[in-house]
């Protein structure tokens, strides 16, 4: 996205007078009301909204304890069970409302009321139990999109496991890791998943990856059947069905301390090992249930569609949790947006009658490539008039896709909510709220109420509004992330360098908010992550990837635009031997693609590689990284390259190998 088409963007849509009146957040006033209530008494709000929100055991009597910071701890005293907080709460006010329509790939659907989902979480907590995990014990979770997925977190959750998400596009390699970091003494995950009309192999990884070793600490793997799809049987596998039959399907929750950890999500940082983010129980739910109510706007008769995978953070906040506990109606959906067409979002929002609808901007992006090859797959053949606020999550939407999605899906009548937020901050923390915030195309526009965000330099300084500068949070928010697991060092130099003090937030993006109204532009990361189609990706992670081939000698990657990705790969490297030609070149490139498609995932493979007998380096040996950006990008390189040791170098590594 051009930053310059943002910044000069002076189109402003303001909420209708309809949706003002009903939103749970009514009108600019009530806005500023909130910030400035927590800007009054910061420890005061949040405490309020603790209290108005969760169902407490024990009540808490301290709010933020900031002794041991950046090691932040919010309402201490307390215990609470978040699956109670989203499931037993409700038996008696909602049993039969409906908690999830799945639609699988197929387009057969099933619902499941909050009774039934509360009987199949307590049922598989009870299987649990049964395989020696105690509380805090690490489970690894990898299953496809679906109800048992749902029901494993919800599960561990009620007996105070800690779940561990991995995402089912990642590899057994990047399994193997998460498994090992992690301390898992268990792995829940399926024989096979259904994704476009095809059935492909899951549990396969899982096997693959225990066997590179290391993972001593798995006693159990339990095994949703799915598909149906052959598998290889190991002694410490057991069937789910088998896990479950003849168990109890009530189980007490385990009231856990706030702070006790729910879940721990592997994501990808400037070095080449992923971080373990820890999240807490309470100040997390706390989060994803207030953004549920003030951003999503969440009313009684809504149908909310996140179409976030759990392996993701959105669908941690945006699925498993936050949509639950408000006691919401959410469709689930095991496909992908392109199956049986392009018009699969769009025949689903019509089916379901879904009125809030969340999505990414490269799923927006690519729908509308495809409704212009296609025109029959456009939105305007369906009718969706049911919906009445959309959202967009993960990257930046430029102001064009933002058009789009606003006229042809929302008939200009639904607000956009653009949520900028992190894996590390629990849920979002700059978006419109519908029925205030004056939305423009492509600005997140304003701090969520609480969140104490802002631009500042190098320094830890703030810049005037229409410079640009860091996005870093300033006070400690109840949704923060806690630590990365195992890599407490690494948290503080992450997230809290001493260059900014030591006591604000960076969130690795750069930033600017407009002179006049205080909007935020979000200007990409700072760092070496990329984000390509959504995914979080780390350069580093891909170039240690690519160096582990027998092949290569070295390599360097890079982020370049790209028009529906968002952003897309440029691997350059260097191979051991002679740099390659030819056919020879293509059939390096190929076993390259595929060698880091087993190494961390299909989603990481690169889209382009090119070939050097060197990189560009300063005579100090730095890798210019600039000068490959530029290169990607087929742009002249017009900065001062007298540093550089090896200028012939920069000929070489304009050759794409097609
Ligand atoms: C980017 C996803 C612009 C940003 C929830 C951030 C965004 C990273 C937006 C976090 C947005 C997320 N506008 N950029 N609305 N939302 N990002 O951890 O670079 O997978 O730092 O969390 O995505 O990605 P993560």
């Amino acid at each position: 996205m051009s930053i310059e088409s943002v910044l000069h963007e002076n189109r402003v849509f303001e909420p209708s007078a309809d949706f003002v009146k009903n939103a749970n957040v009514s009108g600019m006033a009530a806005y500023n009301q909130l910030c400035a209530e927590a800007a009054a008494d910061y420890e005061g709000f949040w405490a309020k909204l603790a209290r108005e929100l969760l169902v407490w055991n024990k009540p808490f009597t301290k709010t933020l304890n900031q002794e041991n910071a950046p090691f932040y701890k919010w309402f201490e005293d307390g215990e609470l069970n978040v699956s109670a907080n989203c499931l037993d709460k409700h038996l008696n006010t909602i049993p039969n409302k409906v908690a999830i329509i799945f639609e699988g790939d197929d387009g057969a659907t099933q619902e499941v009321t909050y009774k039934d989902l509360y009987h199949r979480v307590c049922q598989f907590a009870n299987g649990l139990k049964k395989l020696n995990l105690n509380v805090g014990d690490r489970v690894i979770i990898y299953l496809p999109m679906g109800i048992e997925a749902v029901v494993a977190m919800q599960a561990c959750a009620r007996i105070g496991l800690i779940h561990s998400v991995v995402f089912g596009g990642f590899s057994a390699k990047s399994l193997n890791e998460r498994i090992i970091d992690a301390g898992a003494k268990a792995v829940i995950t399926s024989d096979g998943q259904f994704r476009g009309g095809k059935t492909l192999p899951l549990k396969s990884a899982v096997d693959e990856g225990i066997a590179m070793g290391g993972c001593e600490v798995i006693e159990k793997v339990v095994v949703l059947k799915k598909t149906g799809l052959e598998i290889a049987w190991n002694s410490n596998n057991i069937w789910w069905h088998d896990l479950i039959a003849n168990v109890a399907d009530t189980c007490e929750p385990v009231m856990v301390n706030a702070e006790h950890p729910l879940f721990l999500l592997y994501t990808s940082g400037s070095t080449g090992k992923p971080k373990g983010v820890q999240h807490s129980s309470a100040g997390y739910l706390l989060h994803a249930m207030n953004t549920m109510r003030w951003t999503f706007d969440i009313h009684e008769n809504d149908v909310f569609w996140c179409t976030a995978d759990v392996g993701w953070i959105t669908g941690h906040s945006y699925v498993t949790y936050g949509p639950l506990a408000m006691g919401a109606t959410q469709i689930i959906f095991e496909g992908i947006p392109t199956y049986p067409n392009a018009g699969r979002f769009w025949q689903m929002i019509e089916k379901h009658k879904v009125s809030i609808f969340y999505t990414a901007p490269t799923a927006i992006r690519s729908l509308i490539k495809a409704s212009e090859t296609t025109p029959e797959v456009a939105p305007k053949n369906y009718n969706l008039s049911s919906l009445r606020l959309l959202g967009s999550v993960g990257e930046p939407i430029n102001p064009e896709a933002w058009m789009w999605y606003f006229e042809q899906v929302g008939g200009s009548r639904c607000p956009i909510a653009d949520t900028f937020w992190q894996t590390e901050t629990g849920g979002h923390v700059i978006t419109p709220l519908p029925g205030a915030t004056p939305l423009v195309p492509g600005s997140c526009t304003l701090p969520f109420p609480g969140i104490d965000i802002d631009v500042v330099d190098e320094t830890g300084k703030d810049v005037p509004w229409g410079t640009g500068g860091l996005l870093v949070i300033k006070k400690p928010w109840p949704s923060m992330i806690r630590t990365i697991y195992n890599d407490p060092e690494r948290y503080k130099t992450s997230y809290y360098p001493v260059d900014l003090g030591g006591k604000i937030y960076l969130a690795g993006d750069g930033a600017i908010r407009d002179a006049k109204t205080g909007n935020f532009t979000i200007m990409g990361r700072i760092d070496d992550v990329l984000n390509v189609s959504g995914h979080r990706l780390g350069t580093m992670e891909i170039e240690s990837a690519l160096v582990a081939n027998h092949l290569v000698a070295e390599a360097a990657v890079v982020g370049k635009p790209h028009d529906v990705k968002g952003e897309s790969v440029v691997a350059y490297v260097v191979l051991k031997g002679p740099r390659p030609e030819g056919d020879e070149a293509k059939k390096i490139v190929a076993e390259l693609r595929e060698w880091v498609g087993k190494e961390i995932g299909p989603i990481a493979k690169p889209d382009e590689i090119r070939f050097g007998d060197n990189l560009p380096k300063t005579r100090s040996g730095k890798i210019m990284r600039r000068l490959l950006r530029t290169l990607a990008r087929g742009e002249e390189i017009t900065s001062d390259i007298s540093t550089l040791d090896n200028p012939a170098i920069l000929e070489q590594l304009k050759e794409v190998v097609k």
